[in-house]
């Protein structure tokens, strides 16, 4: 079994911010032990050199050895990717064993809010995740496919339609993303779309929760149990056959 922590929308220097929930979603990620921590994006609230400063302290209390991380649109803002790349590497991160293949990619763009993935990645997506016998995850910020109940659509990646197409039409299981501060899942023609809530700020839609959610990928089948942050229950969200 393969166990992934993935955590969204963090937000640290926000306002928004709880403390108690930051404490909690560290100590929970701890004690489930995943072997692997995906955030997707808005790791800081404004992509400020202190505010990389205080998640990097943040994200080095998670006991995980393989990080893989991608920016959000916050995390661009005042040239934010550069500061990004020196606390966390690149912001096209590849992780690979003999079970599952993960690559993260950047869908922020510098001060603007909207995600935008590029046709001169779509090859590599396509190369890096096309082992048919791995679980093959690719990581963005940005939701590809409208989350409902999170307001007006606005900000999905300009391609979207074009990378849907290459998601679904290859060796791709699931794509984890965040960016709506709502947990949701998507299944088009057989690819998951996992949208990650913020799991750790008030910046909530509606009457909801903060959240994440941690995989276990067997060999035979896939689960997906959230841990809601607030009431610090946990149950599975979705429970699927692996062909
Ligand atoms: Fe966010
Ligand atoms: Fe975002």
């Amino acid at each position: 079994m393969k166990k992934i922590a993935h955590i969204s929308d963090i937000h640290i220097g926000s306002p928004y911010f709880v403390d108690e929930w930051g404490r909690y979603v560290i100590k929970k990620v701890n004690e489930e032990k995943p072997e692997i921590l995906v955030v997707t994006g808005d790791i800081t609230d404004d992509g400020v050199l202190e505010m990389y400063e205080e998640a990097k302290k943040y994200l080095d209390e998670i006991n995980v050895d393989k990080k893989i991380l991608v920016p959000g649109n916050h995390d661009s803002r005042h040239a934010g990717y550069v500061i990004f790349e020196k606390f966390f590497g690149s912001r096209y991160p590849f992780y690979e064993d003999s079970k599952v293949a993960i690559f993260g990619i950047d869908s922020s763009q510098p001060d603007l809010n909207t995600g935008h993935i590029g046709r001169e990645h779509y090859e590599e997506i396509k190369e890096k995740l096309s082992n048919p016998e791995k679980f093959n995850i690719l990581a963005l910020h940005h939701h590809l496919i409208p989350v409902p109940r999170t307001g007006r659509e606005r900000q999905i990646p300009l391609d979207a339609g074009d990378v849907l197409e290459l998601c679904t039409s290859s060796n791709i299981k699931m794509v984890l993303s965040g960016h709506r501060h709502l947990r949701w899942w998507w299944n088009l023609d057989g690819t998951y779309f996992i949208t990650g809530g913020t799991a750790t700020t008030k910046k909530l839609n509606g009457i909801s929760y903060p959240s994440f959610n941690i995989i276990e990928i067997y060999k035979d089948k896939v689960s997906i149990r959230e841990i809601n942050v607030r009431d610090k229950k946990s149950r599975e969200i979705l429970g699927f056959e692996r062909k």
